[in-house]
């Protein structure tokens, strides 16, 4: 196993923006950082301003592609051949200051609850989601890894740019009660930055997050029992970025 030390040497990002090389090291997992894994992406964080800028790296101009693309990956789901979900109620995972609530979320679905490790960006989305505000029904300040969502409760539970902040045990325990509070026929959908396949992951000391390759992914959702419905690479975003990749779950 390659030590802590070897930075990778290719240009790659933290979230969505480009991060110093130095930040970046391969072979290395959140494991090892035990409680402090969770810790310095607290610290991380509580520095980022609460605006859309913000969530986004300073890419808050990539918002609208980003959104547009969301959107016609779940369509489908709702008409159609493959339709399979009543617009009822969504989780907002990660959900930062309720960018994705506000532009796509709250668009679709009826009602929306947000769950997020940061207060300050909470309480940023009551103002910012307030012309919803009977929608979002609820506010959890809390990390996905101490979320116990109640069963039998979302439409969707979506998870975007939030699932490299989770260690592989702590993402496998949250998807298997994930299963519990979907709907029949609910889906998850994950929006992560990816590696490279013969990159296994990269780990960020900088917000203390990992990029995991599709393929990890792919075998961490099939040994949460997911079944991957579809898999779309995110278009219209300059080049020099990591690629993104929507992955539509269901658990039947
Ligand atoms: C890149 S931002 C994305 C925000 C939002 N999903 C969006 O796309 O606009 C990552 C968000 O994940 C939150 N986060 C980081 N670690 C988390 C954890 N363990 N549990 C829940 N949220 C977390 C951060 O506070 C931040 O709001």
């Amino acid at each position: 196993m390659a030590s802590v030390d070897e930075a990778n040497e290719d240009l790659v990002s933290s979230t969505i923006e480009e991060a110093n090389n130095d930040d970046v090291v391969s072979s290395y997992t959140a494991e090892h950082l035990g409680p402090e894994f969770y810790n310095n992406a607290n610290s991380y964080w509580s520095e980022i301003p609460a605006t859309v800028d913000g969530m986004l790296g300073g890419f808050s101009h990539l918002s609208d592609n980003d959104v547009i693309e969301s959107k016609d990956t779940i369509l489908e789901y709702f008409v159609g051949p493959n339709a399979r979900l009543s617009p009822d109620l969504a989780l907002d995972c990660g959900a930062g200051i309720g960018r994705v609530s506000k532009r796509l979320l709250l668009q679709i679905f009826k009602q929306v609850e947000l769950v997020e490790q940061n207060p300050i960006f909470l309480k940023k989305a009551k103002s910012y989601l307030k012309a919803y505000k009977q929608r979002v029904i609820a506010y959890h300040a809390v990390g996905l890894q101490d979320f116990y969502p109640e069963p039998d409760r979302y439409s969707i539970i979506w998870c975007q740019w939030v699932l490299a902040h989770l260690t592989d045990k702590d993402m496998m325990e949250f998807l298997d009660r994930s299963r519990i509070a979907l709907q029949h026929k609910g889906l998850i959908v994950a929006k992560e930055n990816v590696v490279k396949e013969v990159e296994e992951r990269l780990f960020h000391k900088d917000d203390s997050s990992q990029t995991r390759s599709c393929k990890v992914f792919k075998e961490l959702f099939a040994k949460a029992g997911l079944k991957l419905l579809k898999e779309v690479k995110q278009g219209n975003f300059p080049p020099g970025m990591l690629e993104i990749r929507t992955f539509v779950l269901a658990f039947d």
